[in-house]
């Protein structure tokens, strides 16, 4: 079995196309998780893979690689707070909100903690998806190892988690801000009339044809001046192709009609 093979066997196994990923990075990781599975080619892995859901499950969560942590690039966050949020607020009470690739759930839940200096949390409504159902079950729990809400500003420690022997878990006035879903960037419906989405440290996996078709469904997401945030190596070149202008650095906002 060649790799063109192997990538099919894993689109039926897991609706995960895999030609959307950047490929040497891709089999560099893929060949390193055969290895450690003591299979000696793609064909001993992928029969591993059809008979043995852990295995499938262990290779789904490898491959999409879910490191995320509370508040990641806090400058950033300081900007969405002090400008995103105020301009997004400025003609409407409540905002649209999609986190997209969402992880173990610390983005929907900085988003929630900064929006509620805003408005209540009875008011605030989020979408978090990503394709991994396992980090979905995480965020869904909602606990966190010290590490993860490093950034976390204390009086939003104090306020929305409780500790115990070192594990903090979201409580359950914040939690009700989410909700959590299986989403495939690559091939599911998006949201509609979002006026904001967050989608950070994912499309660098991803080839700029895939990349162009999600900056394009983005768009479509979007309603008109809503704001798209990207991760702080994922500027997008030529994002008026997209339909979209450069708001701040690492936000982008979608051209409107007035334009
Ligand atoms: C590095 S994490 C980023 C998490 C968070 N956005 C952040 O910036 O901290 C990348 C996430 O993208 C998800 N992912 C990978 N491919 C995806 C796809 N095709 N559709 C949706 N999510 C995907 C992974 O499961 C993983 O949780």
């Amino acid at each position: 079995m060649n790799y063109e093979e192997f990538k099919s066997q894993v689109m039926v196994l897991t609706g995960i196309n895999l030609s959307a990923y950047k490929e040497n990075q891709m089999k560099r990781r893929i060949d390193a998780i055969i290895k450690k599975n003591q299979c000696n080619n793609y064909l001993e892995y992928s029969r591993l893979l059809k008979v043995n859901p852990v295995s499938l499950q262990e290779f789904v969560t490898y491959l999409t690689i879910n490191v995320t942590e509370f508040f990641r690039n806090p400058s950033q966050w300081d900007i969405l707070e002090k400008q995103i949020f105020p301009l997004l607020l400025q003609k409407k009470r409540t905002i649209k909100i999609w986190s997209a690739a969402c992880s173990t759930g610390d983005e929907p839940y900085s988003l929630a903690m900064v929006l509620s200096k805003f408005m209540p949390l009875s008011q605030i409504s989020i979408i978090a998806t990503d394709i991994d159902k396992e980090v979905l079950e995480k965020a869904k729990q909602g606990q966190y190892i010290t590490r993860s809400i490093a950034n976390v500003p204390k009086e939003f420690q104090d306020k929305f988690f409780t500790e115990d022997n070192g594990i903090y878990t979201i409580k359950s006035n914040l939690k009700d801000c989410i909700t959590f879903k299986q989403h495939n960037l690559l091939k599911d419906p998006y949201p509609a009339n979002m006026d904001l989405i967050v989608c950070r440290n994912v499309l660098i996996y991803f080839t700029e044809d895939a990349k162009k078709e999600i900056y394009t469904n983005f768009n479509k997401a979007l309603i008109d001046d809503g704001i798209l945030f990207v991760g702080s190596t994922e500027q997008i070149i030529m994002c008026q192709e997209y339909g979209f202008e450069s708001y701040k650095i690492f936000f982008y906002q979608k051209a409107g009609l007035k334009r």
